[in-house]
């Protein structure tokens, strides 16, 4: 029986990757989590959620306590590397085996762009520390289009991508790729580039999700000054939006439609494909 703590429990991707663990009989998972109002949903089927808090190390020790294993997804806030750097810290005091961590696709792209380099700092550190340790490096994920890029009420996305084409990939692809590395062997030291089975347009999204949610979705490609005014405007710091704008600007110029077969070769099944996504989600833009 392996413990393995799943930080993140409640967000995109910590959330599937509960989902993935759930109800197996060789693994105990501990969810982190912040409130118990949202713990109560994940317990069941192996899962017992536990009070988590990146800024608490009192809180940290406790969760880690008997953990073999840890999923680690530290949120996208200013004190993102110090956070992971000290979780890393007490992970290692506490015993832990290996960690498996949600990263970013072309992370370790020099001089890459400030989203990447902040994750490759963590991943280094992770490298320096002795703890195995399994880097999962996705490209955007399809749930954007649902959390933070969903058609508005006028039926419009607007995203500064250009025409580029980016192959998308769905968090529960992401997840499956997190149970196999935590639970099967020989994943230890690897770094998996993981994205969807196609390259697709912001345009070519928004047919698909207007097929699926009944009215017109169309693509606005957007200038960057915009796009950046827009994130802002909707209560993003600036730092932020100029982390993003510079990802943006990598697919824009092509960089984000490579299809790679990482995903079939760990999970045995073909990824997702963003229609199949899109009908699964289609409540989310109706
Ligand atoms: N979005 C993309 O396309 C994309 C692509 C590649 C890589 N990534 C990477 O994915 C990561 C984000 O993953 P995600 O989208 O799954 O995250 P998310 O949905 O934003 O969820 C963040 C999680 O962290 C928890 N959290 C927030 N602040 C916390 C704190 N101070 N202490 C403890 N827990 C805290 C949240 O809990 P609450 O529910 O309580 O808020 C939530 O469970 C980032 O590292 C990002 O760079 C994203």
């Amino acid at each position: 029986m392996t413990t393995v703590l799943v930080t993140g429990a409640t967000g995109t991707i910590g959330s599937q990757v509960v989902a993935a663990l759930k109800g197996r009989e060789d693994v105990k998972v501990r969810a982190a989590v912040r409130s118990a109002a949202k713990a109560d949903a994940l317990r069941g089927g192996g899962v017992v959620p536990v009070d988590f808090e990146f800024t608490k190390p009192e809180l940290i020790k406790k969760a880690l306590t008997g953990v073999e294993k840890v999923f680690l997804v530290v949120p996208f806030t200013a004190e993102q590397v110090e956070h992971a750097t000290k979780f890393i810290d007490l992970a290692k005091e506490a015993g832990v085996r290996h960690v498996v961590k949600l990263s970013a696709l072309g992370c370790e792209y020099v001089p890459g762009i400030d989203l990447g380099r902040w994750h490759r700092i963590v991943e280094r550190y992770l490298e320096g520390s002795g703890l195995a340790h399994t880097f999962l490096r996705p490209t955007n994920f399809m749930e954007n289009f649902i959390h933070f890029n969903p058609p508005g009420k006028d039926g419009n996305i607007y995203l500064p991508f250009g025409q580029a084409g980016c192959s998308f990939i769905a968090g529960a692809d992401i997840a499956a790729v997190a149970a196999a590395a935590l639970t099967t062997p020989g994943h230890e030291g690897q770094a998996y580039d993981l994205v969807g089975p196609e390259a697709l347009t912001v345009a070519q999204v928004a047919e698909q999700i207007a097929s699926v949610a009944g009215r017109p979705v169309k693509y606005v490609d957007v200038p960057e000054e915009a796009a950046r005014q827009g994130m802002v405007g909707a209560g993003m710091p600036g730092w932020s939006a100029d982390a993003m704008l510079q990802l943006y600007g990598l697919i824009k110029a092509g960089h984000a439609a490579r299809v790679t077969d990482t995903v079939q070769k760990i999970t045995g099944r073909a990824p997702t494909t963003f229609a199949e996504f899109a009908k699964k989600h289609a409540a989310s833009w109706k």
